[in-house]
């Protein structure tokens, strides 16, 4: 009788786990995540996942060195470390795990996932980290995405690290940008990746905004639904990449949007652009 329900809603028939196979997909085309880079955390709630796993079998359990005692009992599916991209629609349960954080949040148990002895990517500690903070922002927050954006990268070398002049360039290479992320693009300053600093520097940073780039290394964003999280990246790094060409440009910038219009876009699209960034008389 198992093997019967077990067939019919295998999790290979998952929405979510499509979600992450069509996704990882995607951003590898897109050139963001070249080799293992990149990784992405889903939460999921426990019903979904009931629906095509027995969540009462751990395959077995990783002790984790940072407490999460916030995501007690929380499923996530979440890429592997070391995966590539490319291959995750290939071979799903090779690169990627369903897991379920323990009561303590000192551990987590795989449920199904991460073959031949794989794990979560190491970023964990600032997938965790970030869900923490958005969750206590936005009840409906779910995924935790990072990657290698090409154009986010390059402008981390020839742009000022400073949080807010790299809002208001972005903001002003595309009409969108102000009406997709008012909340601005924070930054950190470079660091060791896959530590513990890093996740909680991140995470702090995603309490305000649900872009957050590491410089010469990419970006994490955040979001409630794949797509949506997928879009907001998508949007950063186009405009990114006009920055990027405008830049080389040996005619130079001609014109731009201005602030007054940027402040225009944002009443007319209902959203508050993050403070101190824009030049206007209110
Ligand atoms: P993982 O393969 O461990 O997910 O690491 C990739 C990465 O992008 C590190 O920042
Ligand atoms: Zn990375």
């Amino acid at each position: 009788m198992r093997n019967e329900t077990t067939a019919k809603n295998g999790i290979l028939n998952a929405p979510f786990l499509h979600e992450m196979m069509d996704t990882t997909y995607n951003m590898w085309r897109f050139g963001w995540d070249e080799r293992n880079g990149g990784n992405i955390s889903y939460l999921l709630k426990e019903e979904e996942v009931a629906a095509y796993l027995n969540i009462n079998h751990a395959i077995r359990s990783i002790t984790l060195d940072f407490p999460v005692k916030e995501l007690a009992g929380k499923y996530f599916i979440v890429t592997g470390s070391g995966k590539y991209f490319k291959n995750v629609k290939d071979d799903p349960a090779d690169c990627l795990g369903v897991i379920r954080v323990n009561e303590a949040g000192t551990a987590i148990d795989i449920l199904w996932g991460f073959e031949n002895g794989g794990k979560p990517t190491s970023e964990l500690p600032a997938h965790f980290m970030s869900h923490i903070s958005r969750l206590q922002v936005d009840k409906d927050h779910r995924i935790i995405m990072h990657n290698h954006a090409t154009n986010i990268i390059a402008m981390t070398f020839t742009h000022e690290l400073d949080e807010k002049s790299f809002t208001k360039t972005l903001w002003q290479m595309c009409t969108e940008c102000v009406v997709v992320f008012p909340d601005g693009i924070a930054l950190l300053p470079w660091m060791v990746p896959g530590t513990d600093t890093i996740g909680e520097q991140t995470a702090k940073k995603m309490k305000e905004h649900r872009l957050v780039v590491w410089p010469h290394h990419g970006i994490f964003g955040a979001g409630t639904s794949m797509d949506e999280t997928f879009g907001l990246i998508e949007t950063a790094e186009k405009a990114a990449q006009i920055y990027m060409l405008i830049s080389s440009h040996q005619g130079g910038v001609k014109q731009v949007i201005t602030d007054q219009q940027l402040s225009d876009l944002a009443k007319a699209f209902g959203v508050t652009p993050l403070e101190g960034v824009l030049a206007v008389e209110e």
